[in-house]
């Protein structure tokens, strides 16, 4: 050898030497927590397939927004999960929907969280499909794309009125978020922003997701408007579009199989990307913890740690809570 040997372990001796030198931190500002609000009050329902995810009242969701605000958690994601579904999914266009309904009685508790919601028709339909459904020119069912559209529109336009800062179309639509700007615009709303599941797979990882939003498809699957999980450069077609047409974030989903499709994003767009660390992905730590596996907190906190390491500036994930506790005071 000869020369001073490379040593780099020597900067990983102590923890506040490898606290100096680390490379990406994780935040409590970095996170958006989902939320499944139903009708009713008093309601808690828990979910088997998502230990410590409830589907919850307007009333306790809004305890739960209080809290989250609290702990420095910026921004909830919103799911509706209506009395009532039909072949349009038409309660997600009532002034008086579910979503509706919590965003004006979280926003009277919560002036400064960011309110998002998702932006889709699974959970309303009947038939469990984001959008409407017709017949095709060859006689097949299909999600009628442009029938979608229109019905979009006015989705948009309630959760504006009702005070969402941030729309998240979830449907895989073509030409959604050009629709769903020139809706908002068209009514004022030109300050409410458009954060679009861009990269959305098609994924076994939305199994229990299904269950709490009580959205399994009931015929068929989604695989005919999600992303081909073989695909990346088409991953990133879908990207180019939604910044073209105007999205103002964009998403991939999942998360942790998806790194290199966010770091690909990262480096090609100069926009916020977001990442969705899905039901899926979440159950099956909170399964293994549960038998004594794996160790949770470390698994959660490293998991995060790559999804931000991979390019991802916002994580929206169902371990939002528990992060920010963890990460209180560090
Ligand atoms: C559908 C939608 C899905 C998720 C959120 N919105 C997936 C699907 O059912 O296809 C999945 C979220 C998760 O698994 O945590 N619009
Ligand atoms: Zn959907």
């Amino acid at each position: 050898m000869g020369f001073p040997q490379v040593r780099l372990r020597r900067m990983r001796r102590t923890e506040p030497l490898r606290r100096m030198i680390r490379e990406t931190r994780l935040a409590t500002g970095d996170l958006i927590a989902p939320l499944f609000v139903r009708g009713r009050t008093g309601v808690h329902n828990p979910v088997p397939s998502m230990p410590g995810v409830a589907q919850m009242s307007v009333d306790r969701i809004v305890e739960t927004c209080v809290e989250l605000e609290a702990l420095g958690i910026p921004a909830v994601l919103l799911f509706g999960i209506p009395e009532r579904k039909d072949a349009t999914g038409s309660e997600t266009w009532s002034d008086q929907g579910i979503v509706q309904q919590a965003l004006r009685a979280i926003r009277e508790r919560c002036q400064n969280l960011v309110l998002v919601t998702d932006v889709c028709f699974c959970e309303y339909t009947d038939h469990g499909h984001c959008g409407v459904v017709g017949s095709d020119r060859r006689g097949r069912l299909t999600l009628d794309n442009d029938a979608s559209l229109q019905n979009l529109r006015k989705q948009v336009v309630s959760h504006a009125k009702a005070g969402a800062d941030i729309v998240a179309p979830s449907c895989m639509l073509d030409g959604q978020v050009q629709t769903i700007r020139e809706a908002l615009d068209h009514e004022g709303w030109t300050d409410v922003a458009i954060l679009s599941y861009s990269a959305k797979f098609a994924s076994a990882y939305y199994g229990p997701f299904r269950d709490v939003a009580e959205s399994a498809p009931q015929f068929g699957d989604r695989t005919g408007y999600q992303l081909d999980p073989a695909n990346a450069d088409e991953a990133l077609r879908e990207v180019a579009l939604d910044v073209e047409e105007g999205a103002d974030m964009v998403m991939v989903k999942p998360a942790v199989n998806y790194l290199d499709i966010i770091q690909r994003v990262r480096s090609r767009f100069g926009l916020p990307v977001a990442a969705y660390h899905v039901s899926g992905e979440y159950a099956m730590i909170k399964a293994a913890a549960a038998n004594g596996w794996l160790d949770e907190k470390r698994c959660v906190l490293e998991t995060m740690t790559a999804i931000k390491r991979a390019g991802a500036d916002v994580v929206l994930t169902y371990f939002a809570k528990d992060i920010a506790l963890w990460l209180r005071g560090s």
